[in-house]
């Protein structure tokens, strides 16, 4: 009977949702492909490479921020919701993209970012003027606290997620505005009708009717928050500030803001793939969202595994590495949504906000990297859920190397860290360099280096200067085109590996998983078993070392050209047992 309900879908009688057995494709506009060389991505390159995502055997794409917006945050800071930005396009390019994405039989899902808007966007220039007024409302003002000796002060004391104090003093209005992100990023105030009935239709009924089949959701838990606005405890990462998190995330009204955008606007366009970027939850706050009707949110993004050894959670030079065993078990947790009656998740290790995952989860080891970059591919398309890959990971892109300096990074958060601590601790070279040790293992800067299409200059992004420098490493067959050359590339594992996902859908996509060596600090052993009973085996080294072997059934695929009686150094097996 259990298995009646193992997708929900009977119990709610409800055709399949598509967007369950699909491949997701994160393209990041600025570093995707340039195609007027100006040395930006932009939306003529994405066009320009739709075959090779097809071929690849992607179905869906997720395409970053290309709305008009001053840059501040790449994009995550919009100043129009209608509008394209300039130098990437049009919006006869835009629908085009679309277009050209239908026509393929692919499908196209957009950022929808309205936690905050930029503060280049008209609605927050009039609500800066005055209390009074269409706008006045429509973000997170509060009158500022009377300090001890009459000075004026934050309403609370919370950090935004950038550095500094997350309340900016707007001098019209004589009132603090609040921003959980950076300065120029404004929260709205989601307790206004008006703010919901505005976003409502701009940021996503004008795209659905556009054709657009979904929206990837930023920060999509944090919109409602604690109406007294309590301090948040200091912690390390927020210091010398309150961390706002208890204050703003699973707010009061955050489950009512969301069935109301499910009746108003995504019932009007059928099943829309909704995929929530959700941290900090458990088990059953994500149940919440995802696990009961009416649905909230088609999925989310579990960040349990990728923020392993501390990323987002301390300070980047404090981050380190982690024990194998935790990575089983922080998988169990996504793994389980699969397996709720009404609930399905996301599988991915990369997006733009998180270091390449072959440096941070693999290997920095040149030796092995190209083991533990089809390693990590079959970690990943063995796991049930939909599968998320961002651009450049199908080749095994890397972390910028330390020989790199911090002129090289662009994220306003690498950036800001950067100063903080170099005016904490001046003339510490010392300090300075576990910093910059920092930047190279977890930034954001790591993600966002130019796409490697082929081993000519710049890597063939573009045949202007490129906006970011470029990895090197292009050079020496990380990249497209050489890879697409060679059957045993990281590449044409890839793509193996994703056919194979979708022949035996109900084993990897939809089975469930069971550890079996949890404790084993070297190898990671796991079963996918699909409702029909086929079972799958498969067995992945995480080491520099040979490892003994468990086998069951028969050999599918390994990443070895000999597999033999041991595992070699990062080689992993994929059995199927009937
Ligand atoms: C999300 C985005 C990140 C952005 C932040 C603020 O976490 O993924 O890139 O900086 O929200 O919008
Ligand atoms: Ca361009």
């Amino acid at each position: 009977m259990e298995m009646r309900f193992r997708n929900g879908d009977i119990q709610s009688a409800r055709p399949p949702s598509w967007w369950k057995d699909v491949v997701v494709y994160q393209i990041w506009p600025a570093s995707f492909k340039d195609s007027n060389g100006d040395g930006l991505g932009d939306l003529r390159g994405i066009i320009s490479k739709l075959d090779y995502l097809k071929d690849l055997g992607v179905d869906v794409i997720w395409l970053s921020p290309m709305y008009d917006s001053p840059q501040d945050d790449m994009g995550y800071d919009i100043s129009d919701y209608n509008k394209i930005y300039p130098p990437y396009g049009t919006m006869d390019d835009m629908d085009e993209l679309i277009a050209g994405v239908h026509n393929r039989g692919m499908r196209i899902v957009l950022d929808l970012v309205v936690n905050h808007t930029s503060s280049e966007h008209w609605w927050f220039q009039e609500s800066k003027k005055s209390r009074k007024g269409k706008y006045a409302d429509f973000y997170m003002w509060r009158d500022a606290k009377i300090g001890k000796d009459g000075t004026r002060e934050p309403p609370n004391n919370w950090g935004s997620v950038f550095g500094g104090s997350a309340w900016e003093w707007g001098e019209e209005r004589e009132q603090y505005y609040l921003h959980i992100f950076a300065t120029r990023q404004p929260d709205l105030n989601w307790e206004s009708a008006e703010v919901r009935k505005e976003i409502h239709e701009s940021a996503l009924r004008f795209w659905f009717k556009k054709g657009v089949d979904g929206f990837r959701v930023d920060t999509c838990n944090i919109y409602s928050k604690d109406p007294e606005l309590k301090d948040g405890e200091v912690t390390p990462r927020s210091a010398p500030f309150g961390d706002p998190q208890e204050g703003m995330v699973n707010g009061p009204m955050i489950h009512p803001i969301w069935q109301e955008i499910r009746q108003k606007v995504l019932n009007d366009f059928g099943d829309p793939l909704m995929v929530g970027e959700l941290s900090l939850c458990t088990f059953e706050e994500t149940m919440k969202y995802i696990g009961r009707e009416p649905r909230e949110l088609s999925m989310v993004f579990d960040f349990t595994y990728t923020m392993l050894g501390g990323i987002h959670e301390k300070p980047p030079h404090e981050v380190g590495s982690y024990p194998l065993p935790e990575a089983k078990k922080a998988m169990k947790k996504p793994q389980e949504y699969v397996v709720q009656p009404l609930a399905w998740a996301s599988v991915f290790k990369e997006n733009h906000d998180l270091p390449r995952s072959i440096s941070r989860h693999g290997t920095n080891n040149p030796k092995f990297w190209e083991m533990a970059a089809k390693l990590l591919a079959m970690m990943t398309s063995t796991l049930s859920g939909t599968l998320f890959l961002y651009q450049g990971e199908e080749i095994g892109m890397t972390n910028i190397p330390e020989t790199w300096s911090i002129d090289d990074c662009k994220d306003l958060s690498s950036i800001n860290y950067w100063n903080k601590m170099e005016k904490e601790y001046p003339n510490d070279k010392e300090m300075m360099q576990k910093v910059w040790k920092g930047i190279v293992e977890c930034s954001r800067d790591n993600a966002r280096t130019p796409v490697q299409w082929s081993g000519e200059e710049n890597a063939g992004f573009t045949t202007g200067k490129p906006w970011m420098r470029v990895n090197e490493n292009y050079q020496t067959g990380l990249n497209v085109a050489d890879q697409q050359k060679s059957q045993d590339s990281v590449w044409s594992f890839w793509k193996e590996l994703l056919r194979l996902r979708k022949q035996h859908k109900e084993i990897f996509m939809e089975g469930s998983y069971h550890v079996h060596d949890l404790e084993n600090k070297q190898t990671w052993t796991f079963e996918k078993r699909g409702k029909e009973g086929r079972k799958a085996w498969i067995v992945l080294n995480f080491s520099e070392n040979e490892s003994p072997v468990e086998t069951r059934g028969k050999l599918a695929l390994s990443n070895a050209s000999n597999p033999g009686d041991r595992l070699q150094p990062f080689e992993g097996r994929i059995y199927f047992q009937e």
